[in-house]
């Protein structure tokens, strides 16, 4: 006879391997049903997007059977509970937590990025959120083919509220759903803040998971009071390998570490890390040069969350209205896919760790 206690029991043995501590220690062990030989649990992870989900999985069935029964017959069902960062408990209730996208140079690949990871974490069911807050030059509307949509606003207590309009699973704000591309440049800093304020708090985002900010490139006024206005889980720096790049990116990180500031930095992406031919599909090409990125990353000590090669097709999704992340088990997708996993999983890190800090 196998009991629901000797499951309980063995999978203390079974350790969440970001978290340091056993599953049952961690609340993620729920529903543990036996009958006769049949053990059935569902597995509660800090995120849909988990880089370890089938690692755990297989080490749950395995300390069943190791240390219950090596006939029993092991269900394990994989959930999800993302975890909210404790910046945003109060001002964004419904909203777990609030990446910012940011780079110190313009062109460097933030929105391509940022659309990409929306739509890699939407794909593996995470609820997911982006706002456009680049006033320069908004681009999210065309990587997510909603140019000529306008949100529709609900009046709910006396208050006119936006609905995100919705793109492949993501819920969408944009500044260029509002203003005018040819007055932008004539935005001044708080107009601009109070303009992302608007996206930021006056639409009904419903529960959201991740939501992202593509934020306008530099470290003047526009992003730095932006990125104070808003309650930031973190920030990810985005840069090429190329030298100017790598100097403004490190000014971009270093304005989040600013003591009135002070906004995690999460980790680097490196974009444009290397150029690889299709009809050459081992070589690379480092043609804006190599290892500034993980460089940068070391000098914050912060994670490289991923290197994103040229390749000609991510550049192309974009123009089209449809991010490479969309696309399945392509070089270009399995790279997006595992940025998103990786980034989730370093949030549900810093969460954890600020849980058992403050708990
Ligand atoms: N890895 C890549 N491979 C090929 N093309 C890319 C890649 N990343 C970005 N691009 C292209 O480079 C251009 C700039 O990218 P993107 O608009 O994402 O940069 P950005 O940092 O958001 O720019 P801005 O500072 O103007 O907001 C776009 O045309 C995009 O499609
Ligand atoms: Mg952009």
């Amino acid at each position: 006879m196998i009991t629901e206690q000797q499951v309980i029991d063995a999978l203390k043995y079974v350790d969440d391997p970001d978290l340091k501590k056993d599953l049952v220690t961690l609340g993620m062990i729920k529903d543990v049903k036996v009958v006769g030989k049949q053990v059935s649990f569902t597995v509660v992870l800090t995120t849909p997007a988990c880089p370890m989900k089938d690692m755990i999985q297989n080490a749950c069935i395995n300390a069943v059977k190791h240390y219950v029964d090596k006939e029993a017959v092991v269900n394990v069902t994989m959930s999800s509970n993302v975890t909210q960062a404790k910046q945003n408990k109060d001002a964004l209730a419904g909203v777990r937590n609030i990446i910012a996208i940011a780079s110190g140079k313009g062109g460097v690949g933030k929105s391509t990025v940022a659309s990409n990871l929306a739509v890699a974490l939407a794909k593996q069911g995470a609820r997911v959120g982006l706002i456009d807050a680049d006033i320069y030059g908004p681009s999210i509307p065309i990587m997510f083919d909603v140019l000529n949509e306008k949100p529709a606003t609900q009046q709910i207590d006396g208050k006119n509220r936006m609905i995100p309009v919705e793109s492949y699973g993501v819920k969408l704000l944009s500044i260029g759903f509002f203003a005018d591309p040819s007055q932008a440049i004539i935005w001044r800093g708080p107009m601009a803040t109070k303009a992302l304020n608007q996206l930021c708090f006056d639409a009904l985002w419903g529960d959201l998971d991740y939501l992202f900010i593509d934020l306008p490139p530099g470290t003047g006024d526009i992003p730095m009071s932006l990125a104070a206005s808003v309650p930031l889980t973190g920030a990810v720096i985005v840069t090429t390998p190329q030298q100017v790049a790598l100097s403004d990116a490190r000014k971009g990180a270093a304005m989040f570490k600013h003591e009135h500031i002070n906004i995690p930095l999460l980790g680097v992406i490196e974009n444009m890390a290397w150029f690889t031919p299709a009809e050459l599909p081992n070589n690379k090409y480092f043609i804006f040069g190599k290892g500034g990125a993980q460089q940068l990353a070391d000098e914050f000590n912060i994670p490289l969350l991923a290197q994103i090669p040229i390749i000609q097709s991510i550049c192309e999704a974009g123009d089209a209205g449809s991010p490479v992340a969309l696309q399945t088990d392509t070089l270009q997708a399995l790279t997006f896919m595992d940025a998103a996993k990786k980034l989730a999983q370093t949030i549900a890190i810093k969460n954890a760790n600020e849980i058992a800090v403050t708990a």
